[in-house]
């Protein structure tokens, strides 16, 4: 079973996030971080870097792999996840660029993906991975009916997350409607997971994933089943929450 912690407010679960992420940099200047990207993580991007100024934390062993990324983006288009990952992780934590890996959204094959899985493996697998979840319950881009041993692969959007992301977009026809992700599978050898939810559109999915059956129906469902999860949410998106 999860471990839940409702707090205040986004920017409070970053520096909560962020001392943990701190704390075990400390530890293992090799952390591998399993990185999401979204609107969720940023504040534990930036309390994280705040940790790193103040705390001179050597980050030059760090390595960092991200979930997913967007097909048919080059890392020069601003939205791609390369180019979110270097705004927001990479250069904001000092990483070096090389320890920082991103699915090829170009290539986009089942060779690159098997490198994908081979690269984290050589690794030594992810440490912490850092999740956000979809309104309809989806990590990296597992959309619902996603096998929980699935790995990563090329797979495509459905219209509602195409919608949630149009955001960043110009309008919903530039989106994307395939991405290549990290499996379920992939996610769950992850030796601790850190899921993070705000906000009301958040509740119903955070709800059906800490209380509801496991299914493949909701991806993030197979994280009551995972030996070190953490879910941290604030009072909008926990308030479907009923135990
Ligand atoms: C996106 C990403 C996920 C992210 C989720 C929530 O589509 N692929 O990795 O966690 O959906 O996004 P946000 O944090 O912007 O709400």
């Amino acid at each position: 079973m999860a471990e839940v912690k409702i707090v205040r407010s986004a920017a409070e679960a970053g520096v909560i996030v962020a001392e943990r992420i701190a704390a075990q940099i400390v530890d293992n200047p090799a952390l591998v971080l399993g990185v999401a990207t979204g609107s969720t993580p940023e504040t534990t991007y930036r309390s994280l870097a705040e940790l790193v100024r103040e705390r001179s934390l050597d980050m030059r062993g760090v390595r960092a792999f991200a979930l997913d990324e967007y097909v048919g983006l080059s890392p020069e288009h601003a939205q791609s996840y390369a180019a979110v990952v270097d705004r927001e992780v990479t250069r904001p934590l000092g990483l070096q660029p090389g320890n920082v890996h991103v699915p090829d959204g170009m290539a986009a094959d089942d060779a690159s993906s098997q490198m994908y899985e081979q690269a984290i493996e050589n690794a030594g697998g992810i440490d912490l991975q850092l999740l956000g979840i979809g309104s309809n319950g989806h990590i990296g881009f597992n959309e619902p009916g996603s096998a929980f041993d699935s790995r990563t692969r090329v797979t495509a959007l459905i219209e509602s997350t195409r919608c949630d992301n149009a955001r960043f977009f110009d309008s919903i026809d530039q989106v994307p409607t395939h991405a290549v992700t990290q499996g379920i599978g992939t996610i769950l050898e992850a030796k601790s997971v850190v899921l993070l939810a705000f906000g009301a559109p958040k509740a119903a999915a955070i709800a059906a994933a800490l209380e509801g059956p496991v299914t493949e129906d909701l991806p993030a469902s197979i994280l009551q089943r995972h030996p070190h999860a953490l879910v941290v949410v604030d009072q909008a998106a926990a308030s479907e929450l009923t135990r």
